[in-house]
């Protein structure tokens, strides 16, 4: 693709010579004499440079300079003057240009300037979006932000209307970031992303009215792990810095994507170590337990026949304790062996219902409005549903705690046809979570309260993955807490392709 320069001067013989020799040098050209025609034609369509006369009428080249800058920002400009303007040639350096010229032109001055001026765009502008995206790799391991980076040096580089990154997931193209403004068609930008990843090289399609649409392919060593995408404005050509520019963001992006699945490969081989240890610590905890309850209750009951108040008490304290310690290894048995799922058909709402009377017996609630929205058409899961309880009270739980007496919890169920599963939303208006809790939210263990065990998260996740379902949580400080839960309707045979992309 040629790169394409503007030329505007108003004397005609002057803009023959530059055309000629700019044509010659292996540029797309563009002259015209009429200042104002130069600005209807940056309108139409982008330009890699502009040399512009300074005095010309009725716009001279420092403002004819502006208006082309307020339509392409970052677009390099050279100012031609005679000698003797050299100060005003000055300014217009000062006031955007990029270098001026001097006429009559020497001939190496003419192609070293431009060739600076080229590079030196294209420097300038891809240093500072390389290192923005380079500061958020640095700055945040969260897959999502890197995303956003890279979406958003992506439009601001190759000046695209839009650009997306899909991520395959589970054989489906899915959205997970995207910069500039709403596309007008989010099929076709789909169609793109999955035509690049089948030829796994970056590919240019059209796109509506004229626009062009450019996907990369965003590839590990494993091989594909979705796409980046933009479109630009109606009519203008990508260039070559374009598609280098999407190549070198979309392996960013692949690099984010990598690092995430590769932490969460690291993480569940890990939690099953410990998961393993922990239930051999458990089983060895069990009869120990069991035996301590007995003397408690005997302590217990001998301390009530002979009426020493006090000393019973304490004794059921001990009792109590001991039945939670018991719950907690039950708990952790039951977390290390997964079971054997009993599926039969089950109504989400209706077990949800149940959680929710149950959480709020648990935990204080009369401050918190609960809203609640279920789809009708929501046809009944083929789930377990006393393992599903677990998890949804473990959320259920978990948002209530956050709201401490004060918030909205919404709970949603909402069924996609297409799809054939059923999303759970769980929602609260609670203080959210930063960074770092959210990093280690899944790892067994881990709490942030008082009286946590850190099990409760570990445990929705590993029930919804044997559902092969899909368990993801949105949350910043400030901002509550989106929790997501998307389940298969008749379980993970309906839908085979659900495994290859693990
Ligand atoms: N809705 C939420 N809002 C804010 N923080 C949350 C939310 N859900 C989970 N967290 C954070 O994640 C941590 C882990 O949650 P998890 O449910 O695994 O354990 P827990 O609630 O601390 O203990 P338990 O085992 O009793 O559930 C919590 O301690 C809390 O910091
Ligand atoms: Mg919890």
């Amino acid at each position: 693709m040629k790169r394409r320069v503007l030329i505007v001067d108003d004397d005609a013989a002057i803009l023959e010579v530059l055309e000629m020799r700019l044509t010659a040098m292996g540029f797309e050209v563009t002259a015209t004499s009429q200042p104002q025609q130069a600005v209807d034609v940056m309108t139409a369509g982008r330009f890699d440079l502009a040399v512009l006369d300074l005095r010309m009428e009725p716009l001279d080249g420092i403002q004819l300079m502006e208006r082309l800058h307020a339509r392409q920002p970052r677009l390099p400009v050279l100012i031609m003057t005679a000698h003797g303007t050299i100060e005003t040639a000055v300014e217009a350096v000062q006031r955007g240009a990029f270098d001026y010229l001097t006429k009559p032109f020497v001939r190496d001055e003419l192609r070293a300037k431009i060739r600076r001026a080229l590079s030196a765009r294209r420097w300038a502008r891809d240093r500072e979006r390389l290192l923005a995206v380079g500061e958020t790799f640095a700055s945040s391991g969260v897959m999502e932000r890197i995303l956003d980076a890279v979406v958003q040096a992506a439009v601001e580089t190759t000046e695209a209307e839009r650009a997306v990154v899909f991520q395959l997931t589970s054989g489906r193209l899915v959205p997970m970031a995207s910069a500039g403004s709403p596309p007008p068609s989010w099929s076709a930008l789909e169609t793109a992303a999955a035509r690049a990843i089948e030829k796994g090289a970056p590919m240019t399609v059209p796109g509506a009215e004229s626009r062009v649409i450019v996907a990369a392919p965003l590839v590990v060593q494993r091989g594909p792990v979705g796409a980046l995408v933009i479109e630009t404005p109606a009519r203008v050509e990508p260039t070559e810095d374009d598609l280098e520019l999407l190549a070198l963001f979309s392996s960013q992006a692949a690099i984010a994507i990598r690092n995430t699945h590769e932490l969460e490969r690291l993480r569940s081989g890990a939690l099953a170590a410990l998961g393993r240890m922990a239930t051999q610590v458990a089983h060895e905890l069990k009869n120990p337990l069991a035996g301590l309850r007995l003397y408690a209750r005997h302590l217990e009951q001998r301390l009530e026949k002979g009426r020493d108040v006090e000393s019973a008490d304490l004794a059921r304290k001990v009792t109590s304790t001991v039945d939670h310690l018991t719950a907690v290894v039950s708990e952790i048995t039951a977390f290390g062996r997964p079971p054997e799922l009993h599926r039969a058909p089950t109504s989400l709402a209706a077990l949800l219902d149940e959680c929710m009377a149950l959480a709020r017996a648990r935990c204080p609630s009369e401050g918190i409005e609960i809203v609640r929205s279920y789809d009708p058409a929501c046809p009944e899961a083929q789930v377990d549903a006393r393992e599903l309880r677990k998890a949804f009270l473990n959320l259920i739980l978990n948002g209530l705690e956050a709201l401490n007496d004060r918030g909205r919890l919404t709970v949603g169920v909402l069924y996609t046809a297409e799809a054939q599963t059923i999303t759970v939303a769980i929602d609260d208006t609670g203080p959210g979570m930063g960074d770092e809790t959210l990093a280690r939210v899944f790892d067994l263990f881990f709490t942030t309260k008082p009286d946590g065990t850190g099990l409760g998260m570990a445990i929705a996740r590993s029930v919804i993955d044997l559902h092969g379902g899909e368990l993801t949580i949105q949350s910043s400080p400030g901002h509550g807490t989106r929790v997501r839960i998307r389940i298969p309707v008749g379980g993970p045979a309906a839908r085979p392709e659900a495994e290859e992309a693990r």
